[in-house]
């Protein structure tokens, strides 16, 4: 059956990077092109690792893992092991027998875009180090994707790494910057929208799907919970992304052009509004019956 729609996920594999990634592999009549992952819940050795482990136990292992940049465009990766758990997925994943391909992240986007010009999506889930490499040495590369759809960034919404700040934008604000100011069209998913959707931790443990995808991701979520007795709701961030990118309906936008903050101190990683208009559409109503409507079709997961 021909792919209706063929999808490029740039990751950080991470508990929600695990449930979008289970939600394309689940999508009828999409191809995963591949998983390019960089560094930043985890190590890139550790998320190149859980993507591999993913594709393995799910019966995906046709789907080519690209590593990509294990540091960013400044400093050092966060990680965030207290939230994502010891090696990032918070189920026991057997160790993966297959092996990345050998092409970097880069020239692996560079290559499928520029063959398939506006036939592929592009779903960014963890720091844009990659995109904005991208970027810098294939410049209009990342114009000739179908769509880019970004989870990132805190737009009128407090951060969760610092109180005007947001993981993915933190770990790499210059990276960020970069690839938001290339005036490529794009979708950002930030904190603001993806706070709309969550479950809790009783719908988790009550999601008892029977397929394998779906049962991996109630077990990721379940095992998440398991991890701190206090932790009442998980957000869908990531899974929002992808879900954006599969049916774009799901949340209203307003396009507006964005900056982010390189300077450092309190401001590192702020996502600001400069201005009305623009190549940047931030998400802000979600339409959160439909986003379920289609987690529970795909893997099966019942919100709350
Ligand atoms: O702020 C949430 C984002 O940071 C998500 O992509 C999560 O996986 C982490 O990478
Ligand atoms: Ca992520």
């Amino acid at each position: 059956m021909t792919p209706v729609r063929r999808i490029i996920i740039d990751t950080d594999p991470g508990v929600d990077d695990a449930i979008a990634i289970l939600m394309a592999l689940a999508a009828p009549q999409v191809e995963v092109v591949g998983l390019t992952t960089v560094g930043g819940n985890v190590s890139l050795a550790q998320g190149t690792r859980n993507a591999l482990a993913l594709l393995e136990f799910t019966g995906a292992s046709q789907v080519p893992v690209s590593r990509g940049a294990s540091r960013p465009r400044r400093g050092k990766y966060l990680y965030s092991h207290e939230f994502h758990g010891k090696t990032g997925l918070t189920r026991r994943m057997p160790a993966p027998s297959i092996r990345e391909c050998g092409e970097p992240a880069v020239e692996f986007m560079a290559g499928r875009l520029e063959q398939h010009p506006r036939e592929i999506d592009l779903v960014a889930l963890g720091p844009l180090t990659n995109l904005a490499r991208l970027h810098r040495r294939y410049p209009g590369v990342l114009a000739k994707g179908r769509s880019v759809t970004v989870m990132g960034g805190a737009v009128g919404a407090p951060g969760n790494v610092t109180p005007h700040a947001e993981f993915n934008f933190y770990s790499d604000p210059v990276a960020a910057r970069e690839v938001l100011e290339t005036g490529v069209p794009m979708t950002l998913v930030d904190l603001g929208a993806c706070r709309q959707v969550w479950i809790s931790r009783e719908d988790a443990a009550a999601s008892h799907e029977e397929g394998p995808l779906g049962r991996l991701a109630a077990e990721i979520l379940q095992g998440w919970f398991e991890q701190d007795p206090r932790r009442d709701r998980f957000e869908f961030y990531d899974p929002l992304t992808m879900a954006v990118c599969l049916d774009p309906d799901i949340v209203g936008s307003q396009p507006v052009t964005l900056e982010v903050g390189t300077e450092q101190g309190s401001r590192w990683g702020e996502s600001r509004v400069t201005g009305e208009g623009g190549p940047v559409s931030v998400a802000d109503e979600v339409d959160a019956p439909r986003f379920f409507a289609l987690l529970e079709t795909l893997l099966g997961i019942k919100g709350s």
